[in-house]
Order: structure tokens, then C-alpha cells, then sequence
């Protein structure tokens, strides 16, 4: 099946079986493999993609559902040439270590602090919930997380 949406704010072009996941469209069709896929059934998070604006798990979204939508991936909120705030603060605070979780992680703390960059701990908690991770002991993370809330701007 044909469809067209923006990837990285890049118009894409794919033809995909009708049943392709987003997370599988991404990776295997359009050569993101920035964006992991652990579990497959919505828990771990580690696929987290946004999705116009809104952090979405892409193995539990047909690749044809994001017809015409906006999708950024972990390289979406990437630099090539340097760490981004958010970046530098999970390196900073030793909030990866495998780093299989942290695609998700990243694009799923970009979501919540592009809407709410005044965020608190508990929040910041609240919303990497849904994100597993088995190495950190997540702390490292929300105090990642939180430090680069001054990176971002209130709308
Ligand atoms: S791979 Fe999508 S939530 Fe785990
Ligand atoms: S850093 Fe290994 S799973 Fe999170």
C-alpha cells in the first residue's frame, strides 16, 4: 500500500503491506533504525516516536495510519554535529547505559517538554512510566530529564 507522510520533516514516500507496523515502516522501509522495538505489545516504550506532537508507541500503529501526519524519531530531534541540551544532560547525569531504551526515553521527555517545559519531578516520572528501563534505576533519567527543562521554551 502506498502513502506519504512527513518523516523528519521530510516528506516520505513508502509502499508497505497493509499490515505494516510504523515501527517496522521506519526502520526496515525508510532506514530509521534510531527508533527500537523491544516488546511489540505497547509496554516497554522503547519505540516511542511523535506522532503530531504526541508521543505514540509505533509498534501498536499501522504505518498506514500516520498517512499525511508529521513523524519525528529520535534523529528527528537530533544533531548531527553536536548533542542536543537533552542529549548532553542524559551523559551528563549517566542516564543510558545499554542505550536500548533510549530512543524512547529521548523522544518521549522532547514530547512532554516541548508541551510542558516547566514540568516537575513527579511529572517527569508520571510520564516516563510507560518507558522501561533495565539498567539505570531511572533516577539518572528524571534528573536527566529535569535539568533540560531550561533548553525549552513555554508556547
Ligand atoms: S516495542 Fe513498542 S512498546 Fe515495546
Ligand atoms: S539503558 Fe539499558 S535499558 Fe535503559
Amino acid at each position: 500500500m502506498k502513502l506519504s507522510f512527513e518523516l523528519n520533516a521530510k516528506r516520505v514516500d513508502v509502499d508497505v503491506p497493509e499490515r505494516t507496523t510504523l515501527a517496522d515502516c521506519i526502520r526496515h522501509h525508510l532506514m530509521q533504525t534510531g527508533t527500537h522495538v523491544g516488546c511489540e505489545h505497547g509496554v516497554c516504550g522503547a519505540c516511542t516516536v511523535i506522532v503530531d506532537g504526541a508521543a505514540v508507541r509505533s509498534c501498536l500503529m499501522l504505518a498506514v495510519q500516520a498517512e499525511d501526519a508529521r513523524v519525528t524519531t529520535v534523529e528527528g530531534i537530533s544533531d548531527e554535529h553536536c548533542l542536543t541540551p537533552l542529549q548532553a544532560s542524559f551523559r551528563k547525569h549517566h542516564a543510558l547505559q545499554c542505550g536500548f531504551c533510549t530512543p524512547g526515553m529521548l523522544t518521549t521527555a522532547h514530547a512532554l517538554l516541548t508541551e510542558e517545559p516547566d514540568a516537575d519531578r513527579d511529572r517527569i516520572r508520571d510520564v516516563l512510566s510507560g518507558n522501561i528501563c533495565r539498567c539505570t534505576g531511572y533516577i539518572p533519567i528524571v534528573e536527566a530529564v529535569y535539568e533540560a527543562r531550561s533548553s525549552y521554551t513555554k508556547k
